[in-house]
This record gives C-alpha cells, sequence and structure tokens, in this order.
C-alpha cells in the first residue's frame, strides 16, 4: 500500500488493530508556511518585539512567566478566530504590573505584524486593535494583509490556519462539547479557509433568535429570516465538519510512529441528515424543524437542534477504547496524533501546513514520542512553536529547529 495520507482511496476504513506504520510526506519540499518576522507592540508583556525567524521550526525555552504562551498567543491572531486564550481583545494590550484587566489605565491598542513565506510568495499581515475602534460596544481587531485593511478576519483562513495544542486541551475529550466543537472548527478552518465566516454566521443567527424567543417576539418575518441564516451557514458549516473528519479520519488511522491509531467520527442530528440526504434538503429539515421548534425552545431556554450541538467522537484505536477512558499521557498522545495527522492532510491538500503551536508540548510524553514528534515536524515542513521550561527536552532537535531563550519580553538566541 502507497501511503498516500489525505487520501480516502487507499485506506480501508475498518482496518483492524496492527503495527502503525511511519509515513512521511514528501511534499515538504513544496508546502510550506513560515513566518520570517514577528512584530509585537503592546502585546501583553511583550512592549515591543522584533523576531527574525529561519524556516525551522522554533523552540522557546524559559522559566514560568516569561512569555512564552503569550507568544503563542499572537502568533494564533494570525489566523481567524479569538486567538488561543479566547481572551477580549481589549485584555490582551500590555498592562504594568499590578494593573488588574479591564482597569481602562494600561495600553488598550495592541499589534502583531508578521511577514511570512507562503506558496504564493511572501506576504505580510498586521493585526490588532486600534484605540478608538470598535463595534458598537465591542472593540474590533483590525487586520491588513499586504498593507491593505481586510473586510473579516476569514480573509486571514485564505493564508495562515493555526492548530494549537495547550495544556488546557489535555482535557479536551474528558470537558464539555464546546471545546470539542472549538477544536474541530480550527481543523476544518485549516482545510476549509470559508468555515470560520459560516460559524460566526451561524452562531449570530442562533444568539439573536434565543434573545427575540427570550424578549417574546412573535415576528414570523423576523424568525424565518433568521432561522434561514442558521440553515443555510448551519448546513454549510456540518458539511465542511463531515468532510474534514471523514478524511481526517483516514489519515489519523494510519498512526505515527509511536502515537497511537485514531478514529474520528461526528456525532450530531444535522450530521446524521447529511449522511442519508443531500445538502439542500438538510437545509430545509433544519429550517423546518427550527420553525417548529420555536415555543419549546422558548420554554427551554435552548436551541434543541442544530450543528451547535454536535460532537467529535474519538476512539484510541490501538485501546480499542473511547479516547476519554485512557490515560492522561495517552488522551495526549492522541491529542498529537490526530493534530499530526491534520498537519499532514492540510500540507497535501492545500499545499501550506497549518503553524503549529505546541505549548508545553513535552511535558507529558514520554522520550519515545518526543523524538517522534521532533522527527515529525522537522519532515512536516511546518513551522512548528513549542515552548518548555526545560530546555533539555529539545536536546534532539539541536541543529534542527531555532531554540530561543525567553525572559520577560525579550527573546535571544540559544
Ligand atoms: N495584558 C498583559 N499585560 C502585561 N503582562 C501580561 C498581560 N497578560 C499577561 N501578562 C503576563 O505575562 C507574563 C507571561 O505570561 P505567559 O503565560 O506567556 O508565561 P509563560 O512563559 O507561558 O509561563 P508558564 O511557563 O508558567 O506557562 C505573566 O507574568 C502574565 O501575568
Ligand atoms: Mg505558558
Amino acid at each position: 500500500m502507497t501511503a498516500q495520507p489525505g487520501s480516502t482511496r487507499d485506506l480501508s476504513p475498518d482496518a483492524g488493530p496492527g503495527p502503525a506504520p511511519v509515513h512521511r510526506i514528501e511534499s515538504s519540499a513544496r508546502s510550506l508556511l513560515a513566518v520570517r518576522q514577528l512584530r509585537l507592540t503592546d502585546f501583553r508583556n511583550y512592549r515591543q518585539l522584533r523576531l527574525d525567524c529561519g524556516l525551522e521550526p522554533v523552540v522557546l525555552v524559559g522559566g514560568n512567566g516569561t512569555g512564552k504562551t503569550n507568544l503563542l498567543e499572537a502568533l494564533s491572531f494570525l489566523a481567524p478566530g479569538r486567538g488561543l486564550r479566547r481572551a477580549r481583545l481589549d485584555d490582551v494590550g500590555h498592562r504594568t504590573r499590578g494593573e488588574a484587566p479591564g482597569a481602562g489605565t494600561g495600553s488598550t491598542s495592541w499589534a502583531v505584524a508578521a511577514t511570512l513565506d507562503t506558496p504564493d510568495g511572501r506576504l505580510t499581515i498586521g493585526t490588532g486593535l486600534e484605540s478608538g475602534r470598535s463595534e458598537g460596544n465591542l472593540p474590533r481587531r483590525v487586520v491588513r494583509i499586504d498593507g491593505k485593511a481586510a473586510s473579516s478576519q476569514t480573509a486571514l483562513g485564505l493564508h495562515v490556519a493555526a492548530v494549537w495544542l495547550t495544556p488546557q486541551l489535555d482535557r479536551l475529550f474528558l470537558d464539555g462539547t464546546t471545546e470539542r466543537r472549538r477544536f474541530l472548527d480550527r481543523l476544518v478552518t485549516a482545510l476549509h479557509p470559508q468555515h470560520a465566516g459560516d460559524v460566526a454566521a451561524y452562531e449570530h443567527a442562533l444568539r439573536q433568535r434565543a434573545r427575540v424567543l427570550a424578549e417574546g417576539g412573535r415576528d414570523p418575518h423576523w424568525f424565518t429570516a433568521l432561522e434561514d441564516t442558521m440553515a443555510r451557514h448551519g448546513v454549510a458549516l456540518a458539511a465542511a465538519r463531515a468532510d474534514t473528519v471523514h478524511r481526517l479520519d483516514a489519515a489519523a488511522r494510519l498512526g505515527i510512529g509511536p502515537f497511537p491509531r485514531a478514529a474520528l467520527a461526528m456525532a450530531g442530528e444535522v450530521d446524521d441528515w447529511l449522511d442519508t440526504m443531500p445538502a439542500l434538503d438538510a437545509e430545509d429539515r433544519l429550517r423546518a424543524t427550527l420553525a417548529a421548534n420555536r415555543s419549546r425552545d422558548a420554554e427551554a431556554g435552548t436551541t434543541s437542534c442544530g450543528p451547535h450541538r454536535s460532537d467529535l467522537a474519538v476512539r484510541h484505536l490501538d485501546l480499542d477504547l473511547p479516547a476519554a477512558e485512557g490515560s492522561t499521557g495517552q488522551q495526549k498522545a492522541v491529542l498529537v496524533s490526530i493534530a499530526l495527522a491534520h498537519a499532514r492532510l492540510v500540507a497535501m491538500s492545500r499545499g501550506r501546513p497549518p503553524l503549529l503551536l505546541l505549548d508545553e508540548i513535552a511535558a507529558h510524553l514520554d522520550a519515545e514520542r518526543r523524538t517522534a514528534l521532533f522527527d515529525e515536524v522537522v519532515a512536516l515542513g511546518a513551522q512548528s512553536w513549542m515552548t518548555g521550561t526545560d530546555a533539555e527536552l529539545f536536546a534532539p532537535l539541536r541543529g534542527r529547529a531555532q531554540i530561543l531563550c525567553v525572559a520577560d519580553g525579550s527573546i535571544a538566541t540559544v
């Protein structure tokens, strides 16, 4: 069998357990996404930072509270969404020590600017919060691509996808469905850049409908318009999830070296419809169901049907158990497996891997898995950014990565 991660044709959908083959993407020379320069202004504990980088993976080493995760968060703003911490935009600006978030005396405006190498050539992205820019009461993030203002963040997704693994995600399989959907939606956006826009439009209409219901609104035209938006964007986003999960399932079933093989599937009502009917019929069905459920949803104070209720089901194939039933380390290994399989898939199909932001990644992995992870990120051609407090854990990467030392808002080459 010739390995073509991302191509389902070579994969048996119900392949049984067996030794995990190691496949390498040969396209790493063609697929490229690398930050060559990063400039931060008033971003959390960085007043001013300019960092020049090569194409290789980057390792950020430093003590607790020096600014490692902040730097990954800055990079996460190069992709659509609310960034790695889902922070309020006006909490991100630099504050002086002791000042509480929202106290208003610090700098609310902040900027992240990057020059990137992409398959389309060199690209500059600037994003941040300019003082005085807001939409209603909410601050609005400004995005510039090659110096031109973009109408929305979604435009970033055409150029950059970012996927992160943070210590908070160690509980991904145990916690509620919201986190899993968010994680999944980042994976989906990397393959389908318009997905972030569909999710935003769907969630906006969902919130508006819930508010009108809570206020006792009765205008049928208003409901029909909102439910139409929900049906169109909801089915589009569910279809993009289905496509991604289908392809990712095929890739993750292969396993990567010592990382476990995993199976992924969508679980949800709208997801089931899409398995059995064309998308346009699923839209009609969602529209009709929402209309029929108005009084029930008003009473329950929740929206009972729609892709905001779907879940990502993950199975650890080597243990033949749901991922949630593995040990902490085994769950982390499944998560890394999925992220690496996804990065391969995106590199193959879009010609540009996602930026992999791996916060404290070495912590739960044993030596064999750490080495395999490092080998894989080097082979991927992805510019992964990894952090840790202990430089020794990254020793196998010496000579193959840029190892940088972070010390309270500044960065030095080791
Ligand atoms: N808006 C802000 N302005 C100034 N400093 C901030 C702001 N937000 C967070 N910080 C501070 O930035 C520092 C670095 O935080 P960060 O989370 O990046 O640390 P870290 O290097 O990842 O540490 P750890 O190893 O503990 O995870 C912390 O002291 C934090 O309190
Ligand atoms: Mg940290």
